[in-house]
């Protein structure tokens, strides 16, 4: 089997700023509830004119930059969305369009906080089987845009942002195992209402002019997602042959601190262990992962050698894990 690596990262984050503050003249709710109930300390905003292309387009060339490769090397285009401009093109194509990617093949993954590792593990498969040489895998969301500002319950938790890798053979290391989970009966926890109905050809009078939003059972899913989370690290440790204790740096999806101290607790992993970078971002959805595991490995957080595990879970219900000798 061939060995796939990360060649390269990449990120971009929108410069606006949204604090706990800011959301307290918006909605009622403190500082001091979303700090201890989610870690959440702000997040980043897209301004008006940025779409979810623009970020993707970003964060990709940077990634490229990074791994030293040019555009016409990249013979496969994967993005992780559940935010894009709009149903088609897909954010892959314009990343194509934007970079000049003439030789690729671009398509989009909806797996929503488990976007980046789907997309990852997939364009993995491509590579291993000879199909695709290089790989850019973006993660970009705008997920801002689907949110009902006047909720409370969910408003406080996202923001917007993206993250990138390019994927190439290596000689050893690299992704060296994959595990991936989809549990679809429990997807209405967190679903987005009102999409189906923007044009219907029968309008009904209670969502005819609905714009679409998220809602969730935050309880139910706070449950699902440390178990599905330590279930998938348990999971995908298997498959590598390492044991918890042989992990050096955890990159988890950033749905709120306290999802992730439960997980620590469940895999007897010291919280040290685990990259946070929730509290400066809030829940980017896809992009989490990606924009942590570029801070993790940017900051020397991870270093040469590491044993790293990636690992989300999100709405679908989905869940997946990798691990990645760095
Ligand atoms: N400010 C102040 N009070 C609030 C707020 C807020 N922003 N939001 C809710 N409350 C209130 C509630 O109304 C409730 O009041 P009540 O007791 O008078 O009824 C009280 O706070 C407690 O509400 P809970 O929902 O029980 O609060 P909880 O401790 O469960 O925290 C949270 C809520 C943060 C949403 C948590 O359940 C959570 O993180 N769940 C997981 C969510 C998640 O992971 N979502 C994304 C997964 S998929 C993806 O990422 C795409």
């Amino acid at each position: 089997m061939r060995n796939v690596g990360i060649l390269g990262l990449g990120v971009y984050l929108p410069s606006r700023k949204l604090t706990n503050a800011d959301l307290a003249k918006m909605v009622e709710t403190t500082d001091e509830w979303i700090r201890t109930r989610t870690g959440i300390v702000e997040r980043r905003i897209a301004s008006k004119s940025e779409k979810t292309s623009d970020l993707a387009i970003k964060a990709g060339k940077d990634a490229l930059k990074d791994a030293r490769i040019s555009a016409d090397q990249i013979d496969l285009i994967v993005v992780a969305t559940i935010s894009p401009d709009s149903n088609f093109p897909s954010m892959a194509c314009k990343v194509q369009k934007a970079i000049n990617a003439r030789k690729a093949v671009a398509f989009d993954i909806s797996a929503a906080c488990s976007g980046y590792l789907y997309a990852i593990t997939t364009a993995k498969q491509y590579i291993q089987t000879g199909m695709s040489k290089r790989a850019l895998v973006i993660a970009a969301e705008r997920i801002t845009s689907l949110i009902d500002w006047r909720d409370r319950s969910t408003c406080v938790l996202f923001g917007d942002g993206a993250g990138a890798c390019v994927l190439g053979r290596v000689k050893s290391g690299g992704i060296t195992a994959d595990f991936m989970q989809a549990f679809g009966e429990q997807g209405d926890l967190m679903r987005v209402v009102a999409e189906e109905a923007r044009h219907p050809l029968e309008p009904d009078k209670d969502c005819a002019h609905k714009l679409p939003y998220v809602v969730m059972q935050g309880q139910e899913l706070f449950k699902v997602a440390v178990n599905s989370m330590a279930d998938a690290v348990v999971a995908v440790l298997k498959k590598a042959k390492l044991k918890t204790s042989q992990i050096d740096c955890i990159v988890p999806h950033q749905a709120n601190d306290r999802i992730i101290s439960a997980v620590a607790k469940k895999l007897n992993v010291s919280k040290e262990k685990i990259f946070i970078n929730i509290d400066r971002y809030g829940n980017m959805s896809a992009a989490s992962i990606a924009v942590a595991l570029y801070e993790a490995v940017k900051s020397g957080r991870i270093q040469k050698g590491d044993n790293v595990v990636l690992v989300a879970f999100g709405a679908g219900l989905v869940s997946g894990a990798n691990v990645v000798k760095w």
